[in-house]
């Protein structure tokens, strides 16, 4: 790493060893499904202990304790007495990036488009418990989102839209829209359509994206950059950084004008 101030470290040295040296499990049913080397586990142990050391130092919401979900059986990453994850670490990075974009506001509404299983949605529904989350996805994503947020929230909060349904929300009826790690997936035209619809939804509001920085689909060869993002013109830029931890990644926050 370059000469850099401490504060731009990612783990003090006392940190790194404790991380190093507090013993782990590496055995139990819960690793039975996970074909990987003792060495294999102990270092994703270590880097999931990393991570969470880390981002403990910037969880100003508090969303590390949060207890880890028991569904879906995360892997058995056991820190200070408890069950942790990279998911939830992750997402509290990203919920308190979020927080900043805000600037105190609560979202009474969120869409996310591309929410995976779930994750980000989990950390964001417990921080603004007030909210509704629409989750945008395709399948077979969108049945396993519905499966793990209905089972951890009652159904009221949480609507599940297929990507031609979303095109049927109503303008400014998001407080907040997120998408993260989910664009490089598609094609041009479908992003120059979601910025469209975030622009037509979010109205008053504010937008946050995780995207990498450059990816080239293996698949289609189709190459998307980050700063290629047709964002429209009118959209106030609140930050624009390269992601702390994912730094292939960069997350950047809008708001966006009412119509
Ligand atoms: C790599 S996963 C990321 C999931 C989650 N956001 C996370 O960070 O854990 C990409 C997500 O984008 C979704 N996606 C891909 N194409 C999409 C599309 N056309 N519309 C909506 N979501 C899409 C996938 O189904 C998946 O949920």
């Amino acid at each position: 790493m370059a000469c850099v101030g401490a504060a731009n470290f990612h783990s003090t040295p006392l940190a790194i060893l404790r991380c190093l040296f507090t013993p782990a499990r590496l055995y139990g049913p819960s690793w039975h499904a996970v074909p990987w080397t003792r060495r294999e586990r102990w270092l994703y142990v270590f880097a999931v202990r990393l991570l969470w050391e880390y981002t403990r130092r910037h969880d100003e919401l508090g969303v590390l304790s949060l207890p880890e979900p028991q569904l879906g059986n995360p892997l058995p990453v056991q820190w200070d007495g408890r069950l942790i994850s990279q998911d939830l670490a992750n997402s509290a990075l990203e919920a308190n990036a979020i927080a900043r974009a805000l600037d105190g506001a609560s979202p009474g509404s969120i869409v996310e488009v591309g929410a995976g299983y779930g994750r980000t949605a989990y950390a964001l529904l417990k921080v603004f418990p007030k909210a509704t989350h629409t989750v945008v996805d395709i399948e077979p994503a969108l049945t396993i989102s519905r499966w793990y947020l209905t089972s951890l929230f009652p159904g009221a909060r949480l609507r599940f839209l297929q990507p031609e349904e979303a095109q049927r929300l109503r303008e400014g009826s998001a407080d907040l829209v997120v998408s993260i790690s989910s664009l490089h997936e598609m094609r041009r035209d479908q992003v120059q359509a979601y910025l469209d619809l975030f622009d037509r939804i979010a109205g008053g509001g504010v937008v946050y994206l995780k995207q990498w920085e450059r990816w080239t689909n293996p698949v289609d060869g189709v190459t998307l950059a980050f700063d290629e993002y047709p964002v429209p013109t009118g959209w106030r830029s609140v930050f624009d950084e390269v992601a702390p931890v994912q730094t292939n990644f960069r997350h950047a926050a809008w708001r966006v004008p009412s119509a």
